[in-house]
């Protein structure tokens, strides 16, 4: 392959790959709910291993605050193949995944402990 054909394939991929998570983040269909992100979290028993606050625990990672991108959310979400059980369509529609989404970047960050007089006399 030559080096401008690897430019351009590179260059069609990136605009595929903005383009896809563009649409997905700007459709009005998929206006988020922070409300029923978190019903969600608990009706697909996301909270077993994530905690109810996607805070972690012994069974699953950190979600949240502070979670990674929707576009990430959704390609890892559909596609775990490790200890985490995969979600397809079907079982996790788009809107319940970009409203959970929605329901871990409601969660606010723990405060710094700098910021607490208590913890600092
Ligand atoms: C059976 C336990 C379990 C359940 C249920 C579960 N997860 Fe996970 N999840 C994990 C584990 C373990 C990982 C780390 C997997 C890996 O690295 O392959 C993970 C990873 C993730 C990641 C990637 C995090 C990162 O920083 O890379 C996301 C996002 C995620 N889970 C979201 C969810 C959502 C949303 C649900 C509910 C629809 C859910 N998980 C249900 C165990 C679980």
């Amino acid at each position: 392959m030559t080096k401008l054909t690897q430019i351009i394939l590179r260059s069609a991929l990136g605009s595929m790959l903005l383009a896809g998570g563009a649409a997905l983040l700007c459709n009005p269909a998929f206006a988020q709910s922070a409300e029923k992100g978190r019903e969600a979290f608990a009706r697909n028993g996301c909270w077993q291993c994530h905690g109810y606050q996607g805070q972690g625990g012994a069974a699953g990672l950190k979600l949240a605050p502070d979670p990674k991108p929707l576009v990430y959310f959704e390609a890892f979400i559909r596609n775990s193949n490790g200890p985490m059980p995969p979600y397809s369509e079907k079982i996790l529609p788009k809107q319940d995944l970009a409203d959970i989404h929605a329901y871990l970047s409601s969660i606010a960050k723990t405060p710094d402990y700098k910021t607490i007089p208590l913890l600092n006399q």
